[in-house]
């Protein structure tokens, strides 16, 4: 006999349901539906189009998920799903999950196949080029990816925000900086600090329209580039490069850190973030899981351990390089030059 139970098995091989449970509410906009106050399961059904066979499993399993609250036969959001996921309010970080549901939720379903052949399974499967330029040839698409990457790295800035020693700096350049998540969090904390966005041209609207919706545009300004084919990178006493680097194989990731180290001034830094793995590879799940993604997503990319970051940056010159733990999910690695 045995305590065994296949319990915990068969809680994670259903855990797609949920997922995509919540994944259909933000692309229904149940909780922006809600952010005006609580509504009954018809006028919601009404609201959101939802047929009548299925809104009342679909509500209370939100309700049972934690998602949504009820009282009486009224369904409202709950606080952290009021504050991040109606999509009228500033710190509304659905992007991210919008992106997950329209591209991810579908490619992953190929896990198998890019297990097998190494191979991306997402846009690239049908078109060349990079992942970017298959994101960045549909607006909605470019929109979509660069709100969910703000969603994806607020948590972790606001953490950056706190924990380094901005004080010692007057500026820095995000590199790859999408709509402009971090340097918004960053410029917001600290007053002292000018800041600029470096990216693909593509999103340059984006970026300064993001920049703008919070006071910021004297401050945080765009830069369009290319950081292969540039010959330098912008210079500034921070460079931040947030999941830049697991987008890219070993070598490209080698490069990037040789440009970063060539654009700083002596006692100058380099924050690379993203879902740092434990050195041992056994603990962060985010971070393993976010490597697979990149196998879906990119020819050649993969996350990697503190230790493969901060050896990294001594190879290409930094004198000293640091990880430290932002969020549950990320850490950063600090070099100094
Ligand atoms: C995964 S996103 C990370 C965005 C942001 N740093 C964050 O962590 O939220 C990668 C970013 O790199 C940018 N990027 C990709 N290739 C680039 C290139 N060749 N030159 C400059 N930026 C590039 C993309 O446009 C995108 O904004």
């Amino acid at each position: 006999m045995t305590d065994l139970t296949p319990d915990r098995i068969m809680e994670l091989g259903t855990s797609f349901w949920r997922a995509k449970t919540l994944l259909s509410a933000v692309e229904l906009g149940v909780f922006s539906a809600l952010a005006g106050g609580p509504l009954d399961a018809a006028a919601l059904s009404q609201r959101l189009g939802l047929h009548s066979r299925s809104a009342r499993d679909f509500l209370d399993a939100l309700v049972a998920m934690g998602m949504l609250d009820r009282q009486g036969d009224r369904y409202r959001n709950v606080p952290d799903t009021d504050l991040f996921l109606d999509r009228a309010k500033p710190t509304y970080m659905g992007g991210i999950l919008e992106m997950m549901n329209a591209r991810l939720y579908g490619f992953w379903g190929s896990l198998t196949e890019a297990l097998r052949t190494g191979e991306p399974q997402n846009e690239l499967k049908t078109g060349g080029g990079n992942l970017f330029e298959a994101l960045y040839s549909d607006p909605t698409l470019l929109r979509v990816f660069l709100q969910g990457m703000t969603g994806v790295s607020l948590g972790p800035a606001r953490v950056m925000a706190r924990k380094f020693p901005w004080k010692r700096y007057r500026t820095f350049a995000d590199i790859g900086a999408a709509q402009g998540g971090l340097p918004v969090q960053i410029a917001l904390a600290h007053p002292h600090l000018t800041g600029v966005g470096f990216d693909l041209p593509a999103v340059q609207p984006i970026f300064e329209e993001y920049v703008a919706s919070f006071g910021l545009a004297d401050r945080l300004r765009f830069q369009a580039g290319d950081f292969f084919r540039d010959e330098s990178l912008p210079t500034a006493d921070v460079l931040v490069m947030g999941h830049i680097l697991h987008d890219w194989n070993a070598e490209e990731k080698r490069r990037l850190l040789g440009k970063a180290y060539a654009a700083l001034p002596t006692g100058g830094a380099l924050i690379v973030y993203e879902g740092i793995i434990d050195d041992e590879r056994r603990r962060n799940v985010f971070g393993l899981m976010m490597s697979l993604n990149m196998l879906i997503e990119t020819p050649g990319g993969f996350d990697y351990t503190g230790a493969d970051g901060a050896g990294w940056m001594r190879e290409v010159g930094f004198r000293e390089a640091t990880v430290e733990p932002l969020t549950e999910t990320h850490g950063m690695v600090v070099g100094t030059k």
